[in-house]
């Protein structure tokens, strides 16, 4: 026991030392067009991959902090930049089909079917991994997960990295997902070598995170492609893990996620109900902290008198997940101590907008059947 301490200090200063590294690194902000990247700046984003630096890049889910998934040195960068806890697993992204050998061991019959209708896109597979994936990209495990994505940036970042590329979202570990490049900066700006700025995201929610391993596909985090999608392609049912009290099977699901610095209180339910009790949760903390109410854009002037955050069309899932992140992002810009946030309707993409509220929410009041 007497020289476990001189070795836990020496590896806390070395953490330390390599955190505080990380914090003199000058971040460069490289714009590119969305659609036509210069292909300059992105062999040169490519080979900053290649040597084990860590570049931000535009996904059409959110922004990914990349790596070079074969570095195990790379990846570790990566925890430390976010401040991620270390068993929350990767996401690795390849620039093509064929790339998945390498990064996976065995390819299932459900991934076979799911790849040619969803890929490029918001959907990742989780399957047995290859050795030649560090542990520090899996957190241990034996599966990893894996997705091409279809942003034209992202595509172009990963084939001209040369490498797989491992990504998790480019935030600051429990805040909210970042949809612009501005986001990235906000929170790793000098821990990051470089930032590929496209403009925002366009689906602005992560990916569905779906195990097809097992004998049925188990959406592990609902997200861009929805459970119907997948149900109507492998004709089974597709459980969603966390809906019954189970234990963890995706690391990232034991995590408070997603969460803007104020308290978030979520309010589901038929709309003119949700806006009486927001009306009478603002009446009742008013003067006591400072109240934002995250509302559609059609019911913006049902809270007068009180700050209303935007967020989204009434009846499109799309619009509200598009402006998820931005809006729990100026609720803590606006200095907001309590968020009342209006549900959202349980449909498509509307799946994982309740799910990133629900897991942001420090409360959740049900006023009969969610929307
Ligand atoms: O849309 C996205 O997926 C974005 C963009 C950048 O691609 N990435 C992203 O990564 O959201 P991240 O690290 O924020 O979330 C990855 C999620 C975590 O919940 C993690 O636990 C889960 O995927 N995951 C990754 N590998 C896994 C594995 N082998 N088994 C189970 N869950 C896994
Ligand atoms: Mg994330």
């Amino acid at each position: 026991m007497k020289c476990l301490r001189p070795i836990t200090e020496i590896c806390q200063r070395l953490c330390i030392t390599v955190f505080q590294d990380k914090q003199r690194i000058k971040t460069a902000v490289w714009v590119v067009d969305p659609e036509q990247p210069d292909p300059q700046v992105m062999a040169r984003a490519g080979s900053v991959i290649r040597g084990g630096g860590l570049v931000a890049f535009p996904t059409e889910t959110v922004y990914g902090l990349g790596a070079n998934a074969l570095d195990a040195n790379a990846v570790r960068g990566v925890f430390v930049a976010k401040g991620r806890p270390q068993d929350n697993p990767l996401i690795v992204h390849i620039g093509a089909v064929r790339d998945l050998e390498g990064v996976i061991s065995e390819i299932t019959p459900m991934a076979e079917k799911l790849i040619p209708l969803f890929w490029p896109g918001p959907l990742t597979l989780v399957l047995p991994r290859d050795p030649a994936i560090p542990a520090e990209v899996t957190a241990g495990l034996e599966t990893v997960g894996v997705r091409m994505p279809a942003h034209p940036v992202a595509l172009s970042l990963v084939r001209a990295s040369g490498v797989p590329v491992a990504a998790p979202s480019a935030n600051a570990s429990g805040r909210p997902s970042p949809t612009h490049a501005g986001h990235v900066l906000t929170d790793l700006n000098g821990r990051i070598e470089a930032i590929i700025d496209a403009g925002p995201s366009a689906l602005g929610v992560e990916s569905t995170v779906l195990d097809v391993t097992g004998r049925y596909p188990v959406v592990l985090r609902p997200g861009g492609v929805t459970v119907e999608d997948i149900e109507a392609v492998l004709g089974v049912e597709v459980r969603v893990a966390g809906e019954q009290n189970e234990v963890p099977r995706s690391p990232g699901m034991k995590y408070r996620h997603y969460a803007p610095r104020a308290d978030l209180l979520l309010v589901t339910g038929p709309p003119d109900a949700v806006r009486r009790e927001i009306l009478e949760l603002a009446e009742t903390d008013r003067g006591r902290r400072r109240v934002v109410v995250l509302a559609r854009v059609e019911s913006a002037g049902d809270y007068p008198g009180l700050e209303v955050v935007p967020c989204g069309r009434r009846d499109d899932p799309d619009d509200v997940a598009a402006g998820l992140y931005a809006a729990l992002r100026q609720c803590d810009a606006a200095g907001a101590d309590l968020i009342l946030a209006e549900g959202v309707e349980v449909r498509g993409v509307g799946h994982a907008v309740m799910n990133r509220l629900r897991k942001a929410a420090k409360e959740i009041i049900r006023l009969g059947a969610e929307e």
